[in-house]
C-alpha cells in the first residue's frame, strides 16, 4: 500500500523490500499544509525496530545490484527521469500544498529533478577506471600495475530537508544508486509526502526489491538511533547546521557528506551595475520566501551605493506578490508558525538596537511580509543568523577590505557574490572569502547541478554534485598486477 483513502485524505505507508508498509504501532503523523492547515495526508511514524528492520533489508539484494551492469542502473534512472516529467504537474500540486512552494518553482524542482537523474545516469555510465604503472615513482617498476575502479560503498542514509523534498532526495539517491549503494531514505517530516511519491516513481522504474527504502517519523525521535546504525555505510545529510552537529558527533568512523545551513552575502562594490545588482539580490533573498540554504541573507554595501541600492531594492520587494503559492506567490506562507516567528523575533531585535525599517516586518500565523533592514550592525543578531525566512539586513561597509572582513566573520560559509565590473577587483575578492562558492554578478545559488557544490565551516563538509557525489559515495578499489619476467 503506497498510498489509500481514509475519510477522503491519503494514508501513506514507507517503502521496505519493495513493499509499503505502515507502522505496526499503528502510529500516524498528520501533514497539515502551511498554506491553509487542510490535511494533506498521513505518515506513518515508524518505530525504532521498523527503521532497524528497514536498513537490514538494504542488505537482502546489495550484491546483485552492485554488480549489474553499470548501464542498466542508468537505464532504470532514466525511466525514474520520464516518470517524473510525465507526473511533473501532479507532483507539484503536492508540493505547492506540503511546503508552500509556488506553482512555478515547485514545477522546476521536478523537471531540475528529472535533468540530475538523466545527467547522473550519463555520468555514472562515463565514468572511468585508472591503470597506473609502478615505473612513475622512485625505485618503482613498469612490472607493477594497478588497476584503480571505483565501488559502491553499502547503504547509504539519505536524510533530507523541507525545502526541496523531492530535489535533494534524488541528488542524494541518484548518485548513491548508480555507483551501486542501496539507499535508506529519512525525508524531512514536513516534505516526506513529496519524497514519497519520488521513491515510489523510481520504483515504478524498475528499481529492484530492497535497494531503495523509506522510513519516515520525527527526526527528533529517531535521528539518533538511525545515524549509529551499525549496517549504515554512508550518512548523506542535508539541513541545519545543528542537526548536522549531532549528526557528526554521533557517527564516528562513519564517511559523511553534509550540507548545512549558510549566510551567503552579497557584496555590493562602487562601479555595481545597481539595477542589476538589486534584480538579482531580490530574486536570490525572496524566492520560496528566503527558504534556501543558498538565499541571499545579508548584503554588504559600500557607503558609497548603499542609499540608491536600497531605493533600488525597496522598489522591488514591494512589487512581490505575496499570498497563496496556488496564485503564483512568491512571498508565500513559510514552513510553520515558529519558523515566521523566530524570523519576527531577528526582525525585533534588529529594530531594537537601531536598525532601520525600510519595508516588510508584518506577519500573519506564519506569513511573513519580505522585509529588508538597513543600518544593521555586528551586535545584531540577524548580521549573523540564518532567518530562513524573506528578512534580509543590509551592513553598510567602509570598503572592499572591510566587507571582506565581515564577510569572513561570519561562522558560515557556503556562498557569496560579489557585484562589481572590474574584474580585477572581482578575483581580488573572490580569493578571500571563505566560502565555497563566489558568484560573480550573480546572485548565490546551488545550479546547474553538476557543478561542484559544497560549504566550508559550519556550513557542510565534503562536496555534491553530479560527479562529486558518486565520487562520495563511492570509493577506490585497487587491484595491483605483478608481472613476472619470462
Ligand atoms: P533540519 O531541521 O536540520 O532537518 C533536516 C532533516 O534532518 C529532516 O529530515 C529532519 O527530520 C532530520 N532530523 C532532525 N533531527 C535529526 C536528528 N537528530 N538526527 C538526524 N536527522 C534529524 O533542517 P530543515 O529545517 O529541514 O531545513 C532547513 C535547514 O537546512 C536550513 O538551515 C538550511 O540552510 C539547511 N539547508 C542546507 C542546504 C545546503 O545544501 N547547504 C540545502 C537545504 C537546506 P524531521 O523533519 O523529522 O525533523
Ligand atoms: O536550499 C537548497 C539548496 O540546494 C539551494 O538550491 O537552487 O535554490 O540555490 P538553489
Amino acid at each position: 500500500m503506497f498510498q489509500r483513502l481514509q475519510e477522503g485524505h491519503p494514508v501513506y505507508g514507507n517503502l521496505m523490500g519493495g513493499r509499503w508498509i505502515t507502522s505496526q504501532s499503528g502510529k500516524f503523523i498528520d501533514i497539515h499544509s502551511p498554506v491553509d492547515g487542510s490535511l494533506v495526508g498521513k505518515i506513518p511514524a515508524m518505530t525504532q525496530e521498523e527503521v532497524a528492520a528497514s536498513i537490514q533489508d538494504t542488505k537482502t539484494h546489495l550484491k546483485e545490484w552492485a554488480a549489474m551492469p553499470v548501464f542498466e542502473r542508468a537505464n532504470i534512472l532514466h525511466r525514474a527521469a520520464t516518470l517524473l516529467e510525465e507526473r511533473a504537474k501532479e507532483l507539484a500540486e503536492i508540493l505547492v500544498m506540503e511546503i508552500a512552494k509556488d506553482r512555478k518553482s515547485a514545477l522546476s524542482e521536478v523537471t531540475r529533478t528529472a535533468d540530475l537523474l538523466r545527467y547522473t545516469a550519463d555520468m555514472g555510465k562515463s565514468l572511468e577506471g585508472q591503470a597506473m604503472s609502478g615505473e612513475n615513482f622512485p625505485g618503482g617498476s613498469p612490472d607493477k600495475i594497478s588497476f584503480v575502479t571505483r565501488v559502491p560503498l553499502g547503504t547509504v542514509l539519505a536524510i533530507s530537508p523541507f525545502n526541496y523534498p523531492v530535489n535533494l532526495s534524488a541528488s542524494k539517491i541518484g548518485p548513491a544508486l548508480i555507483g551501486g549503494n542501496a539507499v535508506l531514505l529519512k525525508p524531512a517530516t514536513q516534505g516526506a509526502i513529496s519524497a514519497l511519491h519520488l521513491a515510489k516513481i523510481i520504483q515504478e522504474a524498475g528499481l529492484p526489491d530492497g535497494i531503495l527504502n523509506t522510513v519516515t517519523g520525527r527526526g527528533s525521535q529517531l535521528g539518533d538511533f538511525i545515524v549509529t546504525q551499525e549496517g549504515i555505510d554512508f550518512i548523506n545529510f542535508t539541513g541545519s547546521t545543528e542537526v548536522g552537529m549531532r549528526i557528526s558527533q554521533l557517527s564516528a568512523m562513519r564517511p559523511l557528506l553534509m550540507e548545512l545551513g549558510g549566510k551567503d552575502a552579497a557584496i555590493v562594490l562602487e562601479d555595481a551595475d545597481l539595477d542589476f545588482a538589486a534584480e538579482n539580490i531580490v530574486s536570490g533573498a525572496y524566492s520560496y520566501s528566503g527558504q534556501r540554504c543558498t538565499a541571499v541573507k545579508r548584503i554588504l554595501a559600500t557607503d558609497q551605493v548603499a542609499d540608491d541600492l536600497v531605493e533600488k531594492l525597496k522598489k522591488r520587494i514591494e512589487a512581490l506578490p505575496v499570498g497563496d503559492p496556488r496564485d503564483n506567490a512568491v512571498i508565500t506562507p513559510l514552513i510553520s508558525e515558529r519558523a515566521a516567528e523566530s524570523a519576527q523575533e531577528l526582525i525585533e531585535d534588529a529594530l531594537d538596537k537601531g536598525a532601520k525599517l525600510v519595508t516588510g516586518g508584518q506577519r500573519e500565523k506564519n506569513l511573513l511580509t519580505p522585509t529588508l533592514l538597513d543600518f544593521v550592525t555586528a551586535e545584531m543578531d540577524v548580521a549573523w543568523e540564518e532567518p530562513f525566512a524573506p528578512v534580509l539586513p543590509v551592513i553598510r561597509v567602509k570598503d572592499v577590505e572591510d566587507a571582506i572582513q565581515i564577510a569572513n566573520r561570519s561562522e558560515y560559509g557556503l556562498q557569496s557574490s560579489v557585484f562589481t565590473h572590474n574584474i580585477d577587483q572581482a578575483f581580488y575578492v573572490a580569493r578571500r572569502l571563505e566560502v565555497g562558492t563566489v558568484q560573480i554578478n550573480n546572485k548565490t545559488e546551488r545550479g546547474p547541478d553538476h557543478f561542484p557544490f559544497l560549504g566550508v565551516k559550519a556550513s557542510g563538509m565534503g562536496t555534491q554534485g553530479v560527479r562529486y557525489s558518486i565520487e562520495a559515495m563511492t570509493r577506490p578499489k585497487v587491484i595491483a598486477l605483478n608481472l613476472q619476467n619470462p
